[in-house]
């Protein structure tokens, strides 16, 4: 089994943004641990953070001529916005696990609507880093 985890905008500056919402571990730091546990479950995982729309549509399209089996997406604040990141996900049958690191639903209004969670195989969000574990968990249980 094969899961790429894939982190949107300002997701690259974990640890130092917002660190009572967000945090104090670095991306870095996250993606080892996942890593880990990913080793420990058996399961390979590849990991891309991108700022831009468009080179995350590239990763995700790309994945379709891959063998992952399925994606973690924190899409950061596409979440809301993009109905392109949505449909490229939709193009390529590949189910996902929405994530968020905070509870998006006690936040501002703008946060708690997402253009994935409709179309995702599950939704993870308030646990901080671990709901990266989590989903990885499931995907490889679920
Ligand atoms: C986030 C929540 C988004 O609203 C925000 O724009 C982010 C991070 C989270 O993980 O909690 O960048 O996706």
């Amino acid at each position: 089994m094969k899961i790429l985890f894939i982190n949107g905008p300002n997701l690259n500056m974990l640890g130092r943004r917002e660190p009572e919402l967000y945090g104090h571990l670095t991306l870095n730091d996250i993606n080892e641990r996942i890593a880990k546990k990913a080793a420990d479950l058996g399961v390979e995982v590849e990991f891309y953070q991108s700022n831009h729309e468009g080179a995350l549509i590239d990763r995700i399209q790309a994945a379709k001529d891959e063998n992952i089996d399925a994606f973690v997406v924190n899409a950061g604040a596409y979440t809301h916005t993009s109905v392109a990141i949505r449909d490229a996900l939709l193009s390529t049958d590949i189910k996902f696990i929405e994530v968020h690191l905070s509870n998006i639903f006690r936040r501002e209004k703008f946060r708690n609507s997402s253009y994935l969670s409709d179309i995702a195989y599950g939704v993870i969000v308030g646990f901080g880093y671990f709901g990266y574990e989590l989903a990885l968990e499931a995907l490889k249980y679920g």
